[in-house]
């Protein structure tokens, strides 16, 4: 069955910088799918390798967290398509505003943090697999209606080492290329300062971070923690340090150790961030653990339980990945939030 006879396409559930998904049927297996198209009328050649990059990421990608990719092709007129998995539900952006427009109860916040620490799943083993993401946002991470939670959308995903067998084609298409026509991609409200800046031997895993970081204030508080709508706002965004989540909303709900968390993902520089989301994922079950177990913030040095290897902190495209879980362990990265107030992060040229 060619393409076109075997998916029928319904309304459009979304659209963005990389094509349109559309509701569809897939005739052949008989069970609805997501349809995400490229037009060959709206794109250049280098856009539908880059599509077609995205499609074969996502679907070497193999993780319960991450969108399955069933199909893939090119239609008879030149369109570029790939099929995955549709879910059926809302964005985690969605949710963000539904719990703290007050519209959900406080259970609501556990099904956030839960979602949020889906999406930390994916993304770590993505990094595991050398692969960075570049677009994180909530409006890429999917609940579906049983609390299943997917990272979709990835446009901007390329490979930032020698990878297993992951993106190669996508290593071809991109070259290292983080602009599109001399344009900075990506979403600002989540975007790294390096990213932001253009400074692509410097996008690794660590800027995924920083996503992360943005996504999980977003999480705690229903803001970002740096507003800009330009590019230039946003540069100035960053000579400030955010609030701290706790202080950010009145009455938020922020566990003991996810102020510290949170601003250690979003500082500017990068060296002091969790180099990778596997990482990230540690300290963000040791700060839940310490939620659950009623204790205080940790903000005292030594008291903060999670530990980075020595040997992770540098960044950049050589930088190899820790092993995970990391064998060693150094002393606590992170001594306390106030070494955050302090911290002079002027935007570099
Ligand atoms: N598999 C899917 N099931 C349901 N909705 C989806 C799916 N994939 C994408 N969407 C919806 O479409 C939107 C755009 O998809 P995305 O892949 O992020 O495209 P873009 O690259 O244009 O941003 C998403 O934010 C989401 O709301
Ligand atoms: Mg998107």
């Amino acid at each position: 069955m060619d393409a076109q006879a075997r998916y029928e396409l319904f309304d459009v559930i979304g659209r963005g910088g990389g094509g349109v998904v559309y509701r569809a049927r897939d005739r052949a297996l008989d069970r609805d799918v997501a349809y995400k198209v490229l037009r060959a009328a709206f794109s250049t050649e280098r856009e539908r390798v880059r599509f077609l990059a995205e499609a074969q990421i996502a679907a070497q990608l193999e993780h319960p967290n991450i969108i399955p990719v069933h199909d893939v092709g090119t239609t008879p007129d030149g369109d570029v398509f790939y099929v995955m998995k549709r879910v059926e539900g809302e964005t985690l952006g969605e949710r963000i505003k539904q719990y703290h427009s007050g519209s959900a109860d406080a259970g609501g916040l556990i099904g956030l943090l839960q979602a949020f620490r889906g999406a930390l799943l994916a993304v770590a083993f993505a990094h595991d697999r050398g692969i960075v993401h570049r677009d994180l946002k909530p409006a890429n991470v999917l609940i579906g209606l049983w609390g299943e939670v997917l990272v979709v959308d990835w446009g901007l995903a390329r490979p930032f080492r020698a990878s297993r067998g992951v993106g190669s084609t996508a290593r071809d298409a991109y070259g290292g290329a983080l602009t599109l026509d001399g344009e900075v991609v990506g979403s600002l409200k989540y975007m790294a300062p390096e990213q932001a800046r253009g400074e692509v031997d410097r996008v690794g895993p660590a800027a995924d971070v920083y996503a992360l970081g943005a996504m999980l204030y977003a999480v705690l508080t229903g803001h970002s923690p740096r507003k800009a709508s330009t590019l230039q706002e946003l540069l100035a965004a960053y000579t400030r340090r955010p609030a701290l989540p706790s202080r950010r909303k009145r009455g938020a709900i922020v566990p003991p150790g996810f102020d510290r968390l949170t601003l250690a993902c979003l500082e500017v520089g990068g060296d002091l961030r969790p180099p990778d989301a596997g990482i990230m994922l540690q300290m963000f079950d040791s700060a839940l653990m310490s939620g659950l177990k009623g204790e205080q913030g940790a903000t005292a040095s030594g008291e903060y339980s999670v530990e980075i290897p020595a040997d992770a902190r540098s960044s950049g495209e050589s930088r190899a990945l820790p092993p995970f879980p990391p064998r060693d362990a150094s002393p606590d990265l992170l001594t306390s939030v106030d070494d955050f107030e302090g911290l002079e992060d002027p935007v570099r040229a």
